[in-house]
């Protein structure tokens, strides 16, 4: 049986087509070899909350067109916090999270380390959003010894950049071949595909890599790679390119803001077969981008609003009950993210009271203590191999389907 549902999205989200919307640049200043080892942390982290609360931080873009993922991250952390904080935190005492804004360049997220270890005194942090953003401030909490969860880094690597840095993200290895094999379902008589990537993004050169290798492997005739940068908003020779060479399937790896027009443009100059979108246009805030010409286009996704579980009904639920809507893979990956955090704590706690602990000390007790858990999360049962890599069962594949007046769109999870 299909499995069809919905998520409406009316499009006067905050963060809108604009291409410089979701606020201004970053404006803090950054020092990258002010690094945090220079930090003494000794004291508890009883002492480093407020209230006696634990504090978790959250570097996420909150500004810039990185913010049309980065939004969604905050809303999942939120419903996180209160939901782990209404079921009494950490054996009783509260978590805080700590939200330091990345902007979307590497700059930006450094600086949000850098605040968030050294003065936030935070235990761990979620984050950053973009992978090109975590080559470069992971390292950061590396050298402080700082536990890193990815909440949506999915490029090749990120766990592997040290023994802190973890991920609830699945990596394009897993993830994106499965919107290549639906693709091939809905038309099995593809053939020709032209591929296009932003060549100034560490995840997207990544998940081009594997979507080439999938069409290769499924005997399809791959006729063109067209690079782009996510900073353009002109895709006409790109797409004039590769229209003239007649493909039946489009992959794009992007980000959402240069994603959703490139796919308008293909639309625009005529393009008929079927797009695929990877994973940085897996926003319904890519509809206002490409409006009805978003229509149709598929993208893998690592999370189902579906999913049965007590803990994702509660997500979902208090995820549609403030914003109409159902939630997305990004919201539900950060609310994950946040949850291996409180369960870790619970577990070093009831073993040895955590706020008794220094917190250089209690920053690599859970860092050891996170890797060895099972979460019983909204995307399933996860766990994490010993480098950090997240082990998932469960992926899907999502259609947007748009009104015919590009007003409002949702995304129909194929079976
Ligand atoms: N999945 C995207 C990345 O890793 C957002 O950068």
């Amino acid at each position: 049986m299909k499995k069809t549902f919905t998520y409406t999205t009316a499009l006067l989200s905050t963060c809108t087509l604009l291409l410089t919307a979701c606020g201004g640049a970053n404006n803090t200043t950054t020092n990258p070899t002010n690094n945090a080892q220079n930090s003494t942390n000794t004291t508890t982290v009883a002492t480093t909350g407020n209230n006696n609360s634990i504090p978790i931080g959250i570097a996420v873009a909150q500004t810039s067109n990185v913010a049309l993922l980065g939004q969604e991250q905050v809303a999942g952390a939120k419903i996180a916090e209160k939901y782990f904080n209404d079921k009494g935190g950490v054996n009783g005492t509260p978590i805080k999270l700590v939200f330091q804004d990345t902007a979307g360049d590497e700059a930006g997220t450094i600086n949000a380390f850098q605040t968030l270890i050294n003065k936030d005194r935070v235990v761990g942090i979620v984050g950053p959003t973009l992978s090109q953003q975590a080559f470069s401030a992971d390292p950061i909490a590396e050298r402080a010894k700082v536990p890193v969860v990815g909440p949506s880094n999915t490029a090749k690597g990120i766990p592997e950049i040290g023994d802190y840095i973890a991920r609830v993200s699945a990596p394009v290895s897993v993830v994106a071949p499965n919107s290549v094999k639906a693709a091939l379902k809905q038309n099995p008589n593809i053939k020709n595909v032209a591929v296009f990537f932003a060549q100034n993004d560490a995840f997207s050169k990544s998940e081009t890599e594997i979507f080439q290798q999938t069409v290769k492997e499924q005997g399809l005739n791959l006729v063109t790679v067209q690079k782009f940068q996510t900073t353009d908003t002109d895709f006409q020779s790109q797409a004039t390119n590769a229209i003239n060479l007649k493909p039946d399937l489009v992959i794009i790896s992007g980000l959402a803001a240069d994603g959703g027009n490139l796919v308008r443009q293909l639309r625009e100059l005529g393009y008929k077969g079927l797009i695929i979108g990877g994973n940085g246009l897996n926003t319904s805030n890519l509809f206002p981008v490409c409006k009805a010409f978003c229509d149709g286009v598929l993208i893998a996704q690592a999370y189902s609003p579906e999913y049965p579980g007590e803990i994702n009904k509660a997500f979902r639920q208090a995820y549609v009950d403030q914003y109409k809507k159902e939630p997305p893979q990004f919201s539900a990956q950060a609310f994950a993210a946040v949850q291996v955090y409180v369960e870790a704590l619970k577990a070093l706690d009831s073993k040895n009271k955590v706020n008794k602990v220094q917190l250089p000390e209690l920053r690599t007790q859970l860092n050891q203590q996170l890797l060895t858990g099972k979460y019983n999360t909204p995307l399933g049962e996860i766990s994490f191999t010993p480098v950090g890599e997240i082990v998932q069962q469960n992926f899907y594949v999502a259609q947007i389907k748009m009104e015919k007046d590009g007003s409002q769109g949702k995304f129909t999870f194929l079976k």
